[in-house]
């Protein structure tokens, strides 16, 4: 019997989780997405192909290896659609191993509506969503009124997509917009649902299964399953920095729920992290920077998100979320991203606690949106030196390795891998893993 393995983001997304995931493929037998949708995007980058995934896991590179989108996933078939095409540019015929579970949702059109409507409506308080429909869709999904991949095998499935519309069309007048006030991807409503529907028909051409036999068969047969995570910790819908997160649990949790494995089946926990931090939309980011330091982790970081193109916020890693992240998701090991962008520094920081009204606390609050958090830095010599050609853990500059050490030894708990470019090639075991 074999046991799922975890890589997640412990951040507020965008760690690089689709690089290091297609790095590990080969290690494993089946990728699995649990949770999210069109609202994430990770990249992968080798042989000079540069490929950002929305929906599709991250294994989907190598032919030879089985991907699954399980139940916890949101799907929108438009967005589906033209993932399967991209790849089929790049001349990945998705069909042959990528599987569906029926027990996934579908966005609707009028979820993307709704998703706008709701941003609008709350003006300057918005949540910053990518707009994919994620919120609206996964509320559906807990009232009971949503409609699953599945139910695109039955006859009934106009009838349960009209009455969902018209609930939707109904709660958007009540905010007193209706559905001619917003357009999704630069198209009007009604060509965006004639899309919509047309775009079933790449869906169903796919093995849609009940994923939850098809894991659990595969974890008997001693087969190895890697679980993708999308967003980050930082992110989740019940530990996140609530309400500015995303619908959906993002922690290890999620992986039991959006797969349908039992909690004594998770093996390790990649949590994966960037060497500083990022976020994109609204919400609190207590290590954000606004000086030039900001400015150059966004720019040698290329800090613009790979859904929306938005600049990212970026700051020096915060030890009391990152801390808070790994006990929430049992990491066993670290992964460490983009270190290369710290480079240039003189100094780098790393954040030890917080101060709040006059009291320093290593621990992430409960108020976290609404307390001023005045962060507690320690501070690290830079390396002052390109990494391109380090292959190995030896090869890396004693600066960064000082750095990492104290990362480790504050967290608790080692760093088994450390990249150093955005390419596949670009990735340092510190252990075997
Ligand atoms: P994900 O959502 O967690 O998969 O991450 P994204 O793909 O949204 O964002 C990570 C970005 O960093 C992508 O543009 C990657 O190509 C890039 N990236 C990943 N690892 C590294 C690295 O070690 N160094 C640098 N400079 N870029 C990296
Ligand atoms: P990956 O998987 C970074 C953010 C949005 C917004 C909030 C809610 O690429 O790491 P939503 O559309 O989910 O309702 O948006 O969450 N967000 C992400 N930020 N990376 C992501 O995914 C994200 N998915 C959602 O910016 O602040
Ligand atoms: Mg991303």
């Amino acid at each position: 019997m074999s046991k799922v393995d975890v890589l997640l983001g412990l951040q507020w997304g965008d760690e690089g989780k689709g690089k290091i995931v297609d790095v590990l493929t080969p290690n494993y037998d089946i990728i699995a997405r649990f949770q999210g949708g069109p609202n994430a995007g990770h990249t992968i980058e080798f042989d000079g192909i540069k490929h950002i995934l929305h929906i599709i896991p991250s294994g989907i590179f190598h032919k030879d290896k089985d991907n699954l989108i399980g139940n916890g996933v949101l799907i929108e078939p438009v967005i589906f659609k033209q993932e399967i095409e991209s790849l089929a540019d790049k001349g990945v015929d998705a069909t042959i191993n990528l599987v569906i579970s029926k027990k996934a949702h579908l966005i609707l059109p009028s979820h993307r509506l709704m998703d706008a409507a709701n941003e609008a409506y709350k003006g300057n308080q918005k949540i910053g969503s990518t707009l994919k429909g994620i919120g609206p869709a996964y509320t559906d999904k807990v009232a009971r009124t949503s409609m699953r991949v599945g139910d695109i095998l039955t006859n009934e499935y106009t009838d349960i997509y009209n009455k969902l519309k018209e609930s939707h069309i109904r709660y958007i007048k009540s905010l007193g917009f209706d559905v001619d006030s917003f357009k999704i991807d630069n198209i009007t409503y009604e060509q965006y649902e004639q899309r919509w529907f047309e775009s079933l028909e790449t869906l169903k051409k796919f093995n849609i299964i009940d994923s939850e036999y098809y894991i659990n068969e595969a974890l008997s047969s001693g087969k190895k399953v890697l679980a993708e995570g999308a967003q980050g910790s930082m992110l989740d819908i019940d530990f996140g920095s609530y309400p500015f997160v995303t619908s959906s649990s993002t922690i290890t949790a999620g992986v039991c729920i959006g797969l349908g494995v039992a909690p004594s089946k998770i093996g390790n926990v990649y949590g994966i992290c960037k060497a500083y931090c990022t976020r994109v939309g609204s919400g609190p980011f207590p290590t954000e920077l606004f000086d030039k330091d900001g400015e150059t982790l966004r720019e040698n970081g290329r800090e613009y998100g790979s859904t929306t193109g938005r600049p990212r916020r970026c700051g020096w890693i915060d030890l009391p979320a990152l801390k808070y992240s790994c006990m929430l998701n049992g990491v066993t090991h670290l992964v460490i991203m983009k270190i290369d962008v710290l480079n240039d520094f003189d100094t780098i920081k790393m954040c030890d606690k917080y101060e709040i009204k006059g009291k320093e606390t290593e621990k992430f609050p409960y108020d976290v949106v609404s307390a001023e958090i005045t962060p507690v830095y320690s501070s690290y010599q830079g390396w002052k030196q390109d990494i391109a050609n380090a292959k190995d853990y030896d090869q890396l500059p004693e600066q960064m390795k000082q750095y990492l050490a104290a990362l480790e030894k504050k967290v608790g708990i080692n760093v088994a891998v450390i990249s150093t470019s955005p390419n596949r090639k670009d990735t340092i075991y510190k252990e075997i893993i």
